[in-house]
């Protein structure tokens, strides 16, 4: 049962797919949480990593008579965005895994950012398994509940069986037309060259063992030349927050190497690189969501693949969405720096050069990315000057009104996803700065559109 001498690394799964499938909901439905129903407007902004021991696998597969000679450890599961606007955060997971779930609502059948998924996929070489999920909502469903998909099929009306006959071959011709063979799992002979097609519900978790088992069973298959462990770490900070009692701390997904209580590390920062070193390293518990905030575990070391709380100091201005380095003993601390801070060039480069524009704020990097990237868009081109990430001070009202004198309109802040202090608001107030705060992302645009027009009148 348990590893021995191989030195595998857990493998990461990637759950992609466009806005509303139900890629959430399938991972609620697994882990037994409720994590979907929290989401501001229900729709995922961040991404998220949780971690399945092999033994819960197992236990969920039980029906289906698992191999139970399982040599990894666990399999760690990112969670993406679906909405249009997050195209770099479903690269930024895609980009971490081994094996993809791309999910497909029965419904609806292939969506645009199924088809961009799907190509993300494809450029990146990774395998996946489609999984055709809502088959509940297919007319007269009969739940049985958290059965294997063929036994759930089995109980189901002529007039259901057919329906889903029917919406199968529909969406296996969709991704004919996109260039992929695809075909039901329990009749796929040729899981090479043919994706393997899931039908599940994340309501009554018909299909989910199956789903489990396939992930499961690709790991098997894979893993020694996939996943063997190696020196280099390779980590990315997803999210910057302070917890309450620990002080700042960055939510990583470590997907190479082992990170120790102690280590010096380099992560980027909105002021310059930062230095430090590991203070605790803790994870949530198994089959907990690490974007939610829970209890969390102590660990002296953690082996990839896993999702990470680091707490250490100076991590005020870490920026979400970089990459984490390690400094080793034989590292030059200056090369680590360059390196740490590539990510943030990329990003300052998107600024208006003209010096004039709005000033946007986000949570991460990568809703910031995002952000600026909604804003170029020709139906919305809205020129940025300035870009913070974290919560709005009173040094950005500052910054933000030195517009006041050569564009009145673009002394706005557009706050996506994160806090304003009292401070800054009286600031912003007394000054004639103007705050536009959202949660989704299009929602600033509408506010900023309306206040231009009302600025005309
Ligand atoms: P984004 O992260 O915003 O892209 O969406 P998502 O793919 O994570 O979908 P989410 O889990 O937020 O589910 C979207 C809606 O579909 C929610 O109202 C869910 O309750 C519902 N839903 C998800 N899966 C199922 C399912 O299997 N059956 C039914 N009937 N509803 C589902
Ligand atoms: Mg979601
Ligand atoms: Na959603």
């Amino acid at each position: 049962k348990k590893s021995g001498n191989l030195n595998l690394r857990s493998p990461i799964c990637c759950i992609l797919g466009h806005v509303d499938t139900g890629k959430t909901k399938l991972l609620d439905c697994i882990r037994g949480t409720n994590v979907q129903e929290g989401e501001a407007g229900g729709i995922t902004q961040q991404i998220g990593a949780t971690y399945f021991p092999t033994d819960n696998i197992r236990e969920r597969t039980k029906e289906l008579k698992a191999d139970a000679m399982l040599k990894v450890p666990g399999l760690l599961v990112i969670d993406t965005p679906g909405h249009e606007a997050f195209t770099n955060l479903r690269s930024r997971g895609s980009s971490l895994c081994d094996i993809a779930i791309l999910v497909v609502d029965i419904m609806h059948g292939l969506e645009p950012q199924t088809i961009e998924s799907l190509n993300l996929l494809k450029s990146r070489n990774a395998e996946f398994i489609v999984a055709l999920n809502k088959v509940d909502r297919l007319y007269g469903w009969k739940k049985c509940l958290n059965a294997p998909i063929v036994k759930a099929m089995k109980l189901q009306s002529i007039d259901v069986q057919n329906e889903f006959k029917m919406r199968v071959t529909q969406i296996v011709t969709q991704f004919k037309e996109q260039g992929l063979n695809t075909e039901l799992y329990y009749k796929n002979k040729n899981m090479g060259e043919t994706s393997s097609i899931v039908p599940t519900s994340a309501m009554s978790g018909e299909g989910i063992p199956d789903l489990l088992l396939l992930l499961i069973n690709w790991a098997q298959r894979t893993m020694e030349e996939k996943l063997t462990f190696m020196d280099d770490i390779q980590c990315t900070v997803l999210e910057v927050k302070v917890i309450e009692g620990l002080g700042t701390t960055i939510d990583v997904v470590l997907v190479n190497g082992v990170l120790h209580e102690g280590d010096q590390i380099v992560v980027c920062g909105m002021q310059g690189p930062i230095t430090t070193t590991i203070r605790a390293l803790l994870t949530p518990h198994p089959m907990k969501e690490l974007r939610v905030k829970g209890a969390y575990l102590h660990h002296k070391e953690l082996k990839a693949a896993q999702g990470i709380k680091i707490t250490a100091q100076g991590l005020e201005h870490a920026v979400a969405g970089t990459a984490l380095y390690l400094v080793g003993p034989n590292d030059d601390l200056d090369n680590v720096k360059d390196l740490a801070m590539q990510d943030m060039k990329n990003v300052m480069s998107r600024i208006d050069k003209s010096g004039e524009g709005v000033c946007v704020q986000a949570s991460t990097i990568g809703s910031l990315e995002a952000l600026l990237e909604f804003l170029k868009t020709p139906a919305v081109n809205i020129p940025v000057s300035g870009i913070n990430i974290g919560p709005v001070h009173k040094k950005d009202v500052m910054k933000a009104s030195v517009m006041l004198e050569r564009k009145k309109e673009y002394a706005t802040i557009l706050a996506f996803d994160v806090k304003v202090t009292p401070e800054a608001r009286d600031l912003a107030e007394d000054a004639g700065v103007k705050i536009f705060i959202a949660d989704i992302i299009y929602h600033l645009f509408d506010q900023f559109k309306a206040y231009m027009e009302s600025i005309k009148e």
